[in-house]
């Protein structure tokens, strides 16, 4: 399964603070075109997706709409009023450029038990973001998550063969650990059109969520045709 992310959808509206390009159509694209969910994540300082964004793409996606969140309470209020199918729990530090490493369940179980079975009393889905680290998956399964997103951020950031090969491995064990104990797998964060395909081998990992290269290849995918059309209207 894809779950396609559209932040940097928004990103590049923000650039502007206009009204375009909309989220919102990108996401109705994406599920027209085959994205299984749609993701996005509603940041502190709102650097891309908005309140009003999130309202809308509840009522216009029809596919799993999940929505990634850190555990700060003006955010955790939101998700419980929007109510998304899937929350994602993040950790968020504000000056990062994008989510860095894995949320650390281990030691905050009791906060994570907490939101996690409020999210659950509203019928919504939690899913944890964590390092491929097995205290981290079983202090996920101990505190009640039914699914996991595995951070494949080391192992996309590799800078050889051997790093490559640590961290593929540990994305299998990780994957296999946690689908043993009953937990879904899920994995994103820096994947792209090569890396993905050694990660298909690893036959727990059900989803993947992924972003920013998507919309980085649509740039190359659609610049000549978007050139094309101005030129015409400039003739
Ligand atoms: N999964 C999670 C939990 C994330 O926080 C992110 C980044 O927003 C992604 C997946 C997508 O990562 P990328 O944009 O690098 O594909």
């Amino acid at each position: 399964m894809l779950g396609v992310n559209i932040d940097h959808v928004a990103t590049i509206r923000e650039a502007r603070k206009i009204n375009y390009p909309d989220p919102v159509e990108a996401a109705l694209l994406c599920q027209a075109r085959g994205a299984d969910a749609i993701v996005c994540h509603l940041r502190e300082d709102r650097r891309h997706i908005q309140d009003r964004d999130l309202c809308r793409l509840k009522k216009a996606v029809t596919v799993k709409l999940n929505l990634e969140m850190a555990m700060s309470e003006g955010i955790v209020d939101i998700a419980l009023d929007i109510k998304p199918d899937q929350v994602t729990f993040v950790p968020e530090k504000r000056k990062e450029l994008t989510t860095e490493g894995g949320l650390d369940v281990l030691s905050r179980k009791n906060r994570v038990k907490k939101v996690l079975q409020k999210m659950k009393r509203k019928g919504i889905e939690v899913s944890l973001f964590i390092d491929p680290d097995m205290r981290q998956i079983r202090a996920s399964r101990e505190i009640g998550a039914r699914m996991i997103e595995l951070h494949t951020g080391r192992y996309a950031n590799a800078q050889n063969k051997k790093d490559l090969k640590r961290e593929y491995q540990s994305l299998k064990n990780s994957s296999k650990f946690a689908k043993s104990i009953g937990l879904k797998v899920f994995a994103g964060h820096g994947l792209n059109y090569k890396n993905i395909k050694p990660l298909k081998n690893i036959k727990e990992i059900e989803e993947y969520n992924i972003g920013h290269s998507i919309v980085a290849h649509a740039v190359f995918v659609g610049l000549g045709k978007a050139v094309k059309e101005m030129k015409a209207l400039v003739k």
